[in-house]
């Protein structure tokens, strides 16, 4: 079994969309071992996604996921961090398969309702940017 980081970005809490997300991770499996919603400050938002600082939306990036509350959790289950992906479906919404997270709600490539971890290091790293041990319970 295998724990992913993931977040409900700002335009789907601002749709109430959190149980119907919630909804499509616990159908393919995932368990929802820790939860909170929270409200991202911009510099923080730039730390969580400081890989991506030299790219061109990165500045639009963070004062997006700083513009409402985003919901963070950590997700358990077998190859979690691909299944998580294949459930929220492709980065841009036009290109995400049938029934994906993305194809159904996101709204555009930056506005694209999820946030996944792409690999074991990545994973761990976002989980304790977000969560202590004590506040994960399998
Ligand atoms: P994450 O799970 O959020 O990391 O998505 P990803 O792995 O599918 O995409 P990637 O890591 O390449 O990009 C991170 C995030 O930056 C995306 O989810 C989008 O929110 C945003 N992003 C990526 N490309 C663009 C773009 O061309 N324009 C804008 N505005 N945002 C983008
Ligand atoms: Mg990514």
């Amino acid at each position: 079994t295998e724990r992913t980081l993931s977040i409900i970005k700002p335009d789907a809490t601002k749709r109430n969309l959190t149980g119907k997300i919630n909804a499509k991770f616990e159908e393919a499996g995932l368990r929802i071992v820790a939860q909170k919603r929270i409200q991202l400050s911009k510099a923080q938002a730039g730390a969580f996604y400081a890989v991506h600082k030299e790219r061109p939306f990165y500045d639009e990036l963070c004062e997006f996921m700083a513009s409402a509350p985003v919901v963070v959790q950590v997700l358990e289950g077998d190859n979690a961090i691909a299944k998580n992906r294949e459930v929220m479906g492709a980065t841009n919404p036009a290109d995400a398969d049938a029934g994906t997270i993305r194809a159904e709600f996101a709204e555009s490539v930056g506005e694209n309702s999820v946030h996944g971890s792409d690999a074991p290091d990545t994973a761990k790293e976002e989980i304790s940017f977000f969560f202590s041990g004590l506040e994960i319970v399998g």
